[in-house]
């Protein structure tokens, strides 16, 4: 259980926002497993003023279902405005980014380059959430490089604009996904601020999740790339079984049904397209998946592909 504001969050786990990854039919697969909020890619801020239909459908809301929209951006109002427009179509959150270290976002002094400017960081954390009723979170990293590792006071300066959870990847902007998540130093956070802070990164299994909350002291996790191909994290991690097993036949439901959700999302080009990336996932270290991935890598055709899946699981 977690209080984000005035949001009561049955689970702890959380699925992390994944550019490319969380769409719409993604979180309506995860969400199956009862992860406590699922976030959704990060969209820029700018994109959802002009209010286009690849934007909207970004930010499409995840059915009956606790769902938070991440923004990116470094212009105040910019920001204000965007997170109006995420709280108007559904959000249950906005989350703001302040951890993407890609090139393009950072050299556009957004994602993890607002950690160098304390001041824009703190004009955009005030100004978002005094823009909206819903509850608003911050993600950010360790800080810009390790002689500035300035999450706790970053921590400090969010819960006083009014963020209610902060969500911590434990590594610096400059490491990018290099060496491990530094889960210790989340502690130091957490001791900054009242509010509920997760650890994140490189969390996959019971084992590490443990350790991750011992180390941290944290008060959840958000879970990225340990759901790749395994939605079913998030009930692994509360099973009490040692050995946690998805039954085949579900499987192989979960797999085709998220391939109709990709379908019915994008229509079939981009819908097929954007599954290989999944197919590729779930059928990781099966027998003979690198021959199915070939094959599925050529098909284009939906029937056929829906044949290749009942027959490979
Ligand atoms: C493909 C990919 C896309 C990501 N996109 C975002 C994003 O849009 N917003 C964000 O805050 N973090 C993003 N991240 C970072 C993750 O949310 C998470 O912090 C990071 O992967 C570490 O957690 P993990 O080890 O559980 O994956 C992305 C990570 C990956 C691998």
């Amino acid at each position: 259980m977690l209080n984000i504001g005035k949001l009561q969050v049955n689970s702890n786990f959380l699925l992390a926002p994944m550019s490319g990854v969380t769409d719409y039919p993604y979180r309506e697969i995860v969400k199956k497993f009862k992860p406590g909020l699922v976030f959704s890619e990060m969209i820029a801020s700018r994109a959802l003023l002009a209010q286009n239909s690849k934007t909207m459908k970004m930010i499409k809301k995840t059915d009956n279902y606790l769902s938070a929209v991440q923004i990116a951006g470094c212009d105040p109002e910019i920001m204000a405005e965007a997170s109006k427009i995420c709280e108007d179509n559904g959000a249950d959150i906005i989350d703001i980014n302040m951890g993407c270290p890609v090139k393009k976002v950072v050299n556009g002094y957004a994602g993890s380059a607002l950690m160098k400017d304390e001041i824009l960081a703190t004009k955009i954390l005030e100004s978002v959430s005094n823009s909206v009723k819903v509850p608003v979170t911050l993600k950010m990293r360790k800080g810009w490089d390790d002689n500035s590792l300035n999450a706790p006071k970053i921590a400090k300066i969010a819960e006083n604009s009014g963020i209610k959870m902060i969500t911590i990847h434990g590594r610096t902007r400059c490491q990018m996904y290099k060496g491990k998540s530094d889960w210790k130093f989340v502690k130091n956070v957490k001791s900054n601020v009242k509010i509920p802070v997760l650890v994140n990164g490189d969390i996959t299994s019971k084992e590490n999740l443990n350790q991750a909350l011992k180390d941290s002291k944290a008060d959840g996790v958000m879970i990225g790339r340990g759901s790749y191909g395994r939605p079913w994290i998030f009930q692994e991690l509360f099973s009490n079984k040692k050995k946690f097993k998805i039954n085949n036949n579900y499987k192989k439901q979960i797999i085709l049904n998220h391939l109709q959700l990709s379908l019915d999302h994008y229509g079939k080009d981009i819908g097929l397209k954007s599954f290989r990336k999944h197919l590729g996932w779930y059928s990781k270290s099966i027998n003979n998946s690198n021959e199915f991935r070939l094959k599925i890598n050529q098909c284009t055709d939906e029937i056929i592909l829906k044949n290749l899946i009942n027959d490979f699981f």
